[in-house]
């Protein structure tokens, strides 16, 4: 490897440490679940985002197996080539009555659908205003699009106003607001009917990305455009299904044209192969859970409520989260660093989060709470949290 460029990397990778922002990965020896297996010992998992449990919900590992047996295990080709396959188009025709919008369309990762997406709206003739706290894929797919960025304070209000005077005083082509639904590092919502009826008043187009909202908000957990009864407000709403419905893709809901639109533009979809059968099948069977039954999101909800009180109670801040993400917040990255290391070791599996992911000084504890989670467990991560916050003096 060139000298000049190993010397840098191994400086940056001393800098990251010495700032305590080093992320040190674990590996999993167990599939995900209320406790995971990590170096030989079970830990209670307060980390994933597998909020229903679906990751290895027996239907959906059954509904995986049997799709591989049937189409085999690889998509062969891109979705405009040869990699569509029946599978494909039952799930988002699927999704499409789910979320009760007019279709879908799927991707490879919800990364993959903001990269798809926003380039092939938005282009160097337009303004993106987006949300200063939204995730790094939407950042991304705005500035892969080339359109002019600008940003509003986080869900803000007077502040995207402000932007969106702005922008209809440039003239651009067009104009987008573009936020995420729950905000992953701290759990609150976008206040999304406001921003609707704002972007009515400038003509702008509206995109939401509802990864931590799918199969957590709205009936049966069908998302934010459903939680807010906003269907067919929204121009584009983006979603993920790693996270609540525990497979793996992203999709993008809305109009039938913009649909077949991003058929023919959204290069993801034209250049990167399609998502395997058994993934879409395990999706499928994910979505079909959530419409029969919504007993996994009531349990969801219901261990946020009883969790984030007791936290309250203890004395920890968990910020303005409202919804099951849960935020202990630190302040100090490597202090943020040993809580999770002592929780390790307390049997509690629960990552500090540090920039620049979080802004400086922000350092927290995310704890992703589960369906999974039972009572006990609950008792337990509470009680360990207690004994490490009074050691490092966060509570008294
Ligand atoms: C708002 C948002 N969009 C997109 C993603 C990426 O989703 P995926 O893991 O499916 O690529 C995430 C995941 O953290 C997210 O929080």
């Amino acid at each position: 490897m060139n000298k000049n460029l190993q010397d840098r990397l191994q400086e940056e990778l001393e800098n990251l440490r010495e700032q305590g922002l080093y992320n040190n990965i674990q590996t999993l020896e167990s599939p995900q679940g209320a406790w995971v297996e990590i170096e030989g010992q079970e830990k209670l998992n307060f980390c994933s985002n597998n909020y229903l449990g679906l990751a290895n919900h027996p239907e959906v590992v059954n509904a995986a197996q049997r799709a591989v047996e049937q189409y085999g295990v690889g998509p062969g080709a891109v979705r405009t080539i040869a990699g569509t396959m029946e599978l494909h188009r039952e799930l988002e025709k699927k999704l499409a009555e789910f979320k009760k919008a007019e279709a879908t369309i799927t991707f490879q990762s919800g990364f993959n659908a903001n990269l798809a997406v926003i380039p092939a709206i938005m282009n160097k003739q337009d303004i993106i205003i987006s949300d200063e706290l939204n995730h790094a894929s939407i950042i991304d797919g705005c500035r892969l699009s080339g359109a002019d960025i600008r940003i509003y304070q986080h869900a803000d209000l007077d502040s995207l106003r402000e932007q969106l005077e702005q922008a209809r005083e440039d003239d651009p082509d067009k104009i987008m607001v573009v936020t995420d639904g729950v905000f992953s590092m701290d759990g609150d919502i976008t206040p999304l009917p406001e921003i609707v009826d704002l972007a009515r008043e400038f003509d702008a187009i509206v995109m939401v990305d509802d990864a931590h909202g799918e199969g957590v908000l709205g009936s049966h957990g069908r998302g934010i455009v459903d939680h807010f009864e906003l269907h067919g407000q929204v121009d584009i709403e983006i979603g993920t299904f790693s996270k609540a419905f525990g497979t793996m893709g992203g999709c993008a809901a809305g109009s039938k044209t913009l649909i077949e639109y991003l058929e023919q533009q959204a290069r993801p979809f034209l250049f990167s192969s399609a998502v395997t059968p058994a993934d879409v099948a395990a999706t499928i069977k994910a979505v079909e859970i959530l419409q029969q039954d919504d007993e996994l999101v009531q349990k969801l909800w219901n261990n946020k409520e009883i969790f984030q009180e007791k936290m309250k109670q203890a004395g920890f801040d968990v910020g303005k989260t409202v919804t099951p993400i849960t935020p202990v917040m630190i302040g100090d990255a490597k202090t943020a660093q040993k809580f999770s290391a002592r929780l390790m070791e307390e049997g509690i599996f629960a990552t500090s989060i540090g920039f620049p992911t979080v802004p400086r000084g922000k350092a927290r504890i995310r704890v992703m709470l589960s369906a999974t989670h039972s009572q006990d467990d609950l008792e337990f991560a509470l009680d360990k949290f207690k004994k490490i916050g009074r050691e490092l003096e966060l509570i008294e």
